[in-house]
């Protein structure tokens, strides 16, 4: 057994050390297909769209309008796994200080979910404040 682990030790140590001599090595030179073109434009990235830190509702303009995403919305939705279900769910919104799904969501008085309402995002919509217009408007009354 002592033997084996001084074996794999010694095959770990010269693995690293195989990587250390590879990033010595002169750097890379990508050429693209196209030859050596300069990019004559640059462009910042977009800045990163900043969600509330701390959810509030927001008031709804509308009778039936699906409620703004108060939150970031990048909480995953799979086949066995919904995420939004482990703070909006019946039996858990109330310890992590969220709204329950509407009593339209359900099928029973336990608060299972119906099937057509289980794709969160497909009505509800994240708000944020997105820094920068999204799209030039040039609208006059
Ligand atoms: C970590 C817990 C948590 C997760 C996960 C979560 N939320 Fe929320 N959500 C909240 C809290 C807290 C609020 C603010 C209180 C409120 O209005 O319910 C909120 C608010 C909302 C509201 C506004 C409710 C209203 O009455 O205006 C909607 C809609 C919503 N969330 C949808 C979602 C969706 C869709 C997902 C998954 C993509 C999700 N939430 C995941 C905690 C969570
Ligand atoms: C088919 C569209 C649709 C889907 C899918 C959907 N919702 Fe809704 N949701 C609505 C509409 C419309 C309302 C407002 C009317 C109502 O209360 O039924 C609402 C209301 C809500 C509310 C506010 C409830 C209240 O009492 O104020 C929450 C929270 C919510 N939805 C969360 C979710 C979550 C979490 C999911 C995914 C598990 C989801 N919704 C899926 C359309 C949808």
């Amino acid at each position: 057994m002592k033997k084996f682990i001084t074996v794999a030790a010694l095959l770990m140590l010269s693995a690293c050390s195989g990587q250390q001599n590879q990033a010595a090595t002169a750097p890379v030179n990508v050429q693209s297909l196209a030859g050596n073109q300069p990019v004559p434009v640059t462009q910042d990235a977009a800045a990163m769209a900043s969600y509330p830190k701390k959810g509030h509702a927001i008031s709804r303009n509308f009778a039936e309008q699906p409620p703004l995403i108060p939150h970031k919305a990048d909480y995953s939705i799979s086949l066995d796994r919904n995420s939004c279900m482990s703070c909006h769910a019946w039996n858990k919104a109330e310890r992590m200080k969220a709204t329950p799904v509407a009593k339209s969501h359900v099928i029973d008085a336990q608060g299972t979910l119906n099937g057509k309402n289980y794709f969160c995002t497909q009505c509800h919509v994240p708000q944020a404040d997105n820094k920068g217009a999204l799209v030039g408007n040039s609208f006059k009354m």
